[in-house]
């Protein structure tokens, strides 16, 4: 065992005892029964793209609740998406590793976590009566690039930027007594595993980085900044404002110009790239794409 190698033991193995402690079964704990209630919001209504604008001042409250349900289901869909991309990515990453290192058996279990998780979100948003919605075809085929080649610290480092936004608008909601009851439940669960997956994933950011030379961190900066600019301009699809029967052209116009929505990315975004930048991946070149993803 080398000296690098000893931190990194204690730490899987705290996470594997945490996750023995504390995991849950979705399709136990998830209320699916009760029919939806669309007295409910589906996310805390200052996440949602228009809050703010002046389309959302003129919106019925019913109407806003709709679009708040269909922005979940839009990032709970996003959702499943990057997890897809990530559990690939992890399995590859421990293909043939030493299965009697804690490490490697953490790995399985963050990919058994994730596919709960996608099967959970997946009910999620049918509940919340929404479409399949599916990032762009050329994001589809960027992301199907990315996990088959992405390795060491860019692929840990792209799974820690869509965990860490995930987890701020998932931290409001699960609180929010305005949010219908069974996607609090989501959000919950999905808060407490992923705190463990965060840690793992910044950990392993730091890990592999040691040793590594400019240009490899000058590439993998930029790699991880345009994966998470994909990754947050995809969470909310285009065609939510369509299926909560709103005028779509106006409302992608209004949303893309809504500074108070910029903003709650950003603050939440702080603590992640204060990060980024302690690794030396928020190089001038990465700032460009986090700037445009409105991250910082
Ligand atoms: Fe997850
Ligand atoms: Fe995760």
């Amino acid at each position: 065992m080398t000296e690098v190698d000893t931190p990194r033991k204690a730490t899987t193995q705290r996470l594997l005892e945490s996750a023995a402690m504390l995991s849950y079964d979705p399709a136990l704990e998830v209320d699916w029964e009760t029919p939806l209630d669309t007295s409910y919001h589906g996310m805390s209504p200052e996440w949602s793209t228009l809050y703010g604008t002046d389309y959302w001042a003129e919106m019925t409250e019913d109407q806003r609740k709709e679009l708040t349900r269909q922005e979940a289901a839009s990032v709970a869909s996003t959702g499943i998406w990057f997890e897809m991309i990530l559990q690939q990515m992890v399995l590859r990453d421990f293909y043939a590793k030493d299965p009697t290192d804690p490490a490697f058996q953490w790995a399985l279990t963050e990919i058994a976590d994730e596919c709960r998780h996608s099967i959970m979100f997946a009910r999620g948003a049918e509940k919340l009566r929404a479409p399949a919605y599916r990032p762009q075809r050329h994001v589809v085929e960027l992301g199907r690039a990315f996990k088959a080649i992405a390795t060491g610290e860019a692929a840990y480092a792209a799974i820690l930027v869509a965990e860490e936004v995930l987890d701020v608008m998932q931290r409001d909601s699960m609180r929010d007594e305005r949010v219908v009851p069974f996607v609090r439940t989501i959000n919950n669960i999905h808060v407490v595993e992923e705190s463990r997956h965060m840690k793992f994933a910044r950990e392993e950011t730091k890990q592999r980085l040691m040793g590594a030379g400019r240009a490899r961190r000058e590439a993998n900066a930029i790699a991880v900044a345009i994966t998470s600019y994909f990754i947050v301009t995809s969470m909310i699809n285009r065609e939510v404002y369509q299926y909560a029967g709103l005028d779509s052209e106006r409302a992608i116009r209004e949303a893309k110009a809504n500074e108070h929505h910029r903003s709650m990315l950003r603050s939440s975004c702080a603590g992640l790239m204060d990060f980024l930048d302690s690794c030396g991946l928020l190089t001038k070149a990465a700032l460009r794409f986090y700037r445009r993803a409105s991250l910082i």
